[in-house]
């Protein structure tokens, strides 16, 4: 990868755990956690791009309540787990390579910025609460533009903060369709391949492909 510019990170799934909510209350929820997690994670995907289609914006938030109390009577959860739950949310987990990662990174020359579904506080508080602070030079949330990922507007901002070349920007998310949305706008997009997935029939196949962001190193 030459000329990279910016490394742009994608939040949710990528630098942060989205299962880790819930993981956390499994004792409670029992063995169907996962599967729970998971719906959660769908619902509320789904519910960006339908408020996107249908021009209803609602931000990342509102849409996490919404598609959490959908997952909730899908799976016959206690409604005593709602606020422990969203709670949790705010201070999702960072996967265990993030922090080593971001701080090599950090030493050099690079942009580093996240570009997020989620809204400024709540990208802020998972910031703070992971003692990420001062490693980012930007966090972008879609909240700017006020539609969601993958439209091209969102792709758009950190191009037009940093007045750089589509291709000059690395793009790293866990989720494919975002890795599909970022690469056809452009960007040098890196799927974060944490699980073994199938990628998307999306016009747009990335170069790189790694297993966790360690493997970023020998990229860039
Ligand atoms: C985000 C979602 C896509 O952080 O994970 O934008």
């Amino acid at each position: 990868m030459k000329n990279i510019k910016a490394i742009i990170f994608d939040a949710y799934g990528t630098l942060f755990d989205v299962n880790s909510a819930a993981e956390k209350c499994k004792d409670k929820i029992g063995s169907k956690w996962e599967d729970f997690a998971n719906y959660w994670r769908t619902t509320q995907l789904e519910y960006t791009w339908l408020r996107s289609l249908m021009n209803k914006h609602k931000d990342f938030w509102q849409v996490t309540e919404d598609s959490l109390d959908k997952s909730m009577k899908a799976f016959n959860i206690d409604i005593s787990m709602r606020n422990e739950l969203l709670n949790l949310y705010k201070v999702l987990s960072t996967f265990k390579e993030v922090h080593k990662v971001l701080k090599i990174l950090k030493e050099k020359n690079y942009k580093l910025g996240i570009l997020s579904n989620g809204t400024p506080a709540l990208l802020n508080e998972l910031i703070e609460s992971n003692n990420l602070k001062n490693i980012f030079d930007d966090v972008f949330s879609i909240e700017e533009v006020g539609i969601y990922k993958p439209s091209s507007k969102v792709y758009d901002l950190p191009i037009k903060k940093y007045n750089i070349q589509k291709d000059e920007v690395a793009f790293l998310s866990a989720n494919t369709w975002d890795v599909s949305g970022g690469g056809n706008y452009g960007y040098n997009s890196i799927w974060v391949n944490r699980n073994k997935n199938i990628f998307d029939n999306l016009d747009y196949k990335p170069r790189n492909e790694i297993n966790n962001l360690k493997q970023l190193l020998d990229l860039v």
